[in-house]
């Protein structure tokens, strides 16, 4: 009688049993298997065989991970393999994580205990300790690395950024610029800086940011920073700069002055600027960070208007919110038509009907200074300066808001009275800084580029053009010094192309 073939049984997926922990008798080893090669069914096999012995075996998302285990895999591939699971165990490999060839493992299993490591059942990890350094080198241009919003080192980015930020308020902008370079380069990595020595091939990490960086490692915090943080004359520079329109050099006079509280401008009726005015007007809605949804509602607000003024131009958000970023401080939006030259007189038109139907509390148009792509390439030759000459609208939106919570429209009705002292919402709208940016559509890439930012991104990028391709990029263009000429693109992507740089998504551009 002919038999039936056998079905084959399929293979439950792998996991590893729920309480390892019940019968480890080596704490301080903790394995990981490679499934590369050696297939799941037999790591399942394998996994239950250590966990039985009394070992514990972990995945590779595990920072617990001391010995990876592989079969027929080189060093290189186990490498690639741990990063390409973002592997936690990858910055140690070499120090305190092992790459271990299976004999080890067998080795270990039939004595009941883990054996000692001898050089045979370890993987080349000589050879690629190098290869791994090479893989881990850091650029010392933003531009060439992928910095996340969420990042491994927020307590020192946070105390380097108020140092950077305290030397800004002392118009020192070289030490200010040294430790923001500092902060960019902690939030790009993909790993833990744990002890000083970790910061050993790591770029524009000077000898200051080091010893701050240092304290925070070893007492959880920075003598330094606190006093900064506690300081009259921080606190004031900051409540002062915040107001929109006053910048380093007004706050600091205003401080000299003795002037320390918002209360004490009116007191001693400071000289305003009509910007300056709305800022301190609208302060408690303009220091509250705008949000997500707040900022699409607001693009969704002007791309109407827009719409009704010039049917097929287009508003994109650009700035932080771009980035991915939950929250921020302002509303960026670029508003373009796919026509060349079809944008010119828009943004008057724009703002003439918002301002009618009662969305503005405060606006400011700056006409475009853009000449000539010539008179750009003389002006721009030397210059790393971020400022552009787009056509330009910085404005205060009164952004209102529904019982239900929706944001809306703010009627006439519930516009403030701007005569009388208004500090914050009444819960029925809200002031929001929104900066409206015209351009034309050649010019259209730049721009989104040189707005989407962050400001350390951005500024590398243009020093890279500069220093790496003698080329000079802004928001209006990208100029090769050597070819005399301009490069033209219809996107992002090419722009960074023309730079022979590897594209960064704007979530990547948290630098
Ligand atoms: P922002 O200052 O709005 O920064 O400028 P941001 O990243 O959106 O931060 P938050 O969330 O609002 O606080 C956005 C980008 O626009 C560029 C800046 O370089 C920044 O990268 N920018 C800003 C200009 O190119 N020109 C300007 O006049 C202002
Ligand atoms: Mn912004």
């Amino acid at each position: 009688m002919a038999q039936l073939p056998v079905k084959k049984k399929r293979q439950p997926p792998v996991s590893l049993p729920a309480d390892p922990e019940c019968c480890v008798r080596f704490p301080g080893v903790v394995l990981c298997l490679v499934e590369k090669k050696m297939g799941l069914s037999r790591k399942a096999f394998l996994a239950t065989l250590a966990q039985r012995k009394g070992f514990c075996v972990e995945e590779a998302s595990s920072e617990r991970v001391t010995h990876v285990v592989s079969e027929g895999n080189s060093g290189g591939e186990v490498v690639e393999w741990l990063k390409r699971k973002s592997s936690p165990c990858m910055e140690a490999v070499g120090h305190g994580v092992a790459l271990l060839d299976l004999s080890w493992f067998t080795e270990s299993m039939s004595a009941g205990r883990p054996v000692e490591i001898e050089p045979r059942h370890r993987l080349q990890v000589a050879a690629h300790a190098k290869e791994l350094e090479g893989q881990c080198q850091v650029s010392a241009y933003a531009c060439q690395r992928r910095t996340p919003l969420e990042h491994n080192h927020q307590m020192l980015t946070e105390a380097l950024e108020i140092l950077a930020e305290e030397a800004h308020f002392w118009g020192s902008e070289g030490r200010s610029l040294a430790f923001s370079r500092a902060a960019s380069v902690l939030k790009s990595l993909p790993w833990t800086v744990r002890k000083i020595q970790d910061l050993k091939s790591l770029p524009c990490i000077g000898e200051h940011s080091r010893r701050v960086i240092q304290e925070i490692l070893e007492d959880g915090v920075s003598s330094e920073v606190e006093k900064i943080r506690q300081s009259e004359r921080y606190q004031t520079m900051k409540l002062f700069t915040k107001i929109f329109g006053v910048g380093v050099k007004t706050a600091s006079r205003w401080h000299q002055e003795g002037l320390r509280t918002l209360a004490d401008l009116q007191a001693h009726h400071t000289k305003l600027s009509k910007e300056q005015q709305a800022g301190l007007l609208h302060y408690e809605d303009l220091s509250t960070p705008v949000t997500f949804s707040e900022a699409e509602a607001i693009g969704q607000l002007v791309r109407d208007v827009v719409e009704q003024c010039l049917p097929g131009a287009s508003v994109t958000l650009t700035g932080g919110f771009r980035r991915g970023k939950q929250s921020g401080h302002d509303v960026d939006l670029l508003l373009t038509h796919p026509v060349d030259g079809q944008e010119i007189g828009l943004l008057g038109k724009v703002i003439a009907q918002m301002d009618r139907q009662g969305f503005l509390l405060y606006h400011s148009i700056h006409r475009n200074t853009f000449q000539s792509f010539e008179d750009e390439a003389q002006e721009i030759r030397d210059s790393t300066t971020s400022m552009d000459h787009f056509e330009r609208c910085f404005s205060i939106f009164c952004l209102g808001c529904f019982p239900g919570g929706i944001p809306g429209s703010a009627s006439e009705a519930r516009r403030p009275n701007n005569t009388e002292q208004v500090s914050g919402t009444t819960g029925s709208w809200k002031a929001v800084r929104v900066d409206l940016v015209v351009t034309p559509c050649s010019q259209f890439p730049f721009a989104l580029l040189g707005w989407t930012g962050s400001q350390n991104f951005e500024r590398d990028l243009r020093r890279f053009s500069k220093h790496e391709k003698k080329m000079t990029l802004n928001s209006h263009a990208l100029y090769d010094k050597g070819k005399r000429t301009f490069l033209t693109a219809a996107s992002e992507e090419e722009i960074f192309n023309h730079l022979d740089l590897e594209y960064i998504p704007p979530e990547e551009r948290n630098a």
